[in-house]
């Protein structure tokens, strides 16, 4: 592997990222990506040092994008904090901060979106029916543009990677995907932009989320295999809890996210809620027992 450089290139055009890519490849350096939509933390961080430890140069995307929002969610009140993000990126040596603007990527008159079918109808695509065009959408033009051999991604998104790997299979596009396991704080909470709008209690509130993963780890290992006991015991754990608000539990097959029965494969168990102003989604997977 190359030596590698450690001052922070700012980009924003489309054109010139594209350039540095392009002379990254002909010099036969290794490109990894972490797509993100900034306020970058910890999780963010652990992606991020993957890829600084096995490629030669490390590309950061931070863009809002505004396709993957529905009309009532937080777009315009999204964390937005570049110049920290920008110490962060700094700090742990990324070589290029790719911030495009909203008209860079999306032009006027953009027409073309990318629809993942039938995994997207589950779970997070049935409350967010914008997010997964969206997302799809702009991590296509993101690969397209940086030209990454491998890009990163956490699993807290879980349903997120499993919509970019079916894009990347169908797709046929050269691109290694790598998965991270969550970055969770000390007291389980699972690390995520949308934290920062908790107050204190209702951060104390958000806690119940990873709390109910580990009772239905339990449960399940002590022998309960009915996947609806499982969620049942969640559902009467959440709804009790005042300032929250449950939007699904899931017990699913981790791949195409159809609902199980009973829990003896491979299981995904899937959460999500709103706490105070924040949608929050934690996830573990039950391997076989
Ligand atoms: O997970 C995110 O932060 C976003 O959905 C992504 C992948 C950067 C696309 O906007």
């Amino acid at each position: 592997m190359e030596t590698k450089t450690r001052v922070l290139k700012e980009v924003s055009s489309i054109s010139e990222m594209k350039a540095i890519s392009q002379s990254f490849r002909k010099q036969n350096l290794t490109i990894g990506l972490v797509p993100t939509m900034g306020c970058l933390h910890e999780g963010h961080l652990n992606l991020v040092k993957k890829s600084l430890k096995t490629c030669d140069r490390t590309v950061v995307s931070i863009f809002v994008n505004p396709t993957q929002f529905g009309p009532n969610e937080d777009l315009d009140t999204y964390p937005r904090q570049l110049q920290s993000d920008i110490e962060k990126l700094e700090e742990v040596g990324v070589n290029i901060l790719f911030h495009p603007s909203k008209k860079e990527m999306y032009p006027k008159d953009y027409k073309t979106y990318i629809q993942v079918q039938d995994i997207t109808e589950h779970l997070c695509g049935n409350s967010r029916p914008n997010l997964f065009k969206g997302v799809s959408t702009v991590v296509l033009k993101l690969f397209n543009i940086v030209q990454p051999h491998n890009a990163y991604f956490g699993e807290k998104d879980w349903q997120q990677l499993a919509v970019i790997e079916a894009l990347v299979e169908d797709l046929n596009l050269d691109v290694v995907l790598k998965r991270v396991p969550i970055v969770r704080e000390a007291d389980g909470l699972a690390m995520s932009s949308r934290n920062r709008y908790l107050s204190p209690q209702e951060r104390q509130t958000a806690l119940s989320l990873s709390r109910s993963l580990q009772e239905a780890r339990d449960k399940i290992r002590q022998g309960t295999t009915s996947a609806k006991t499982i969620s049942d015991s969640i559902r009467q754990g959440l709804s009790g809890i005042e300032g929250l608000e449950i939007d699904y539990i899931s017990i699913c097959d981790p791949k195409d996210f159809k609902k199980k029965e009973q829990i003896c494969d491979r299981t995904l168990i899937a959460l999500a809620v709103k706490v105070g102003p924040s949608r929050l989604i934690d996830n573990c997977i039950i391997e076989e027992i």
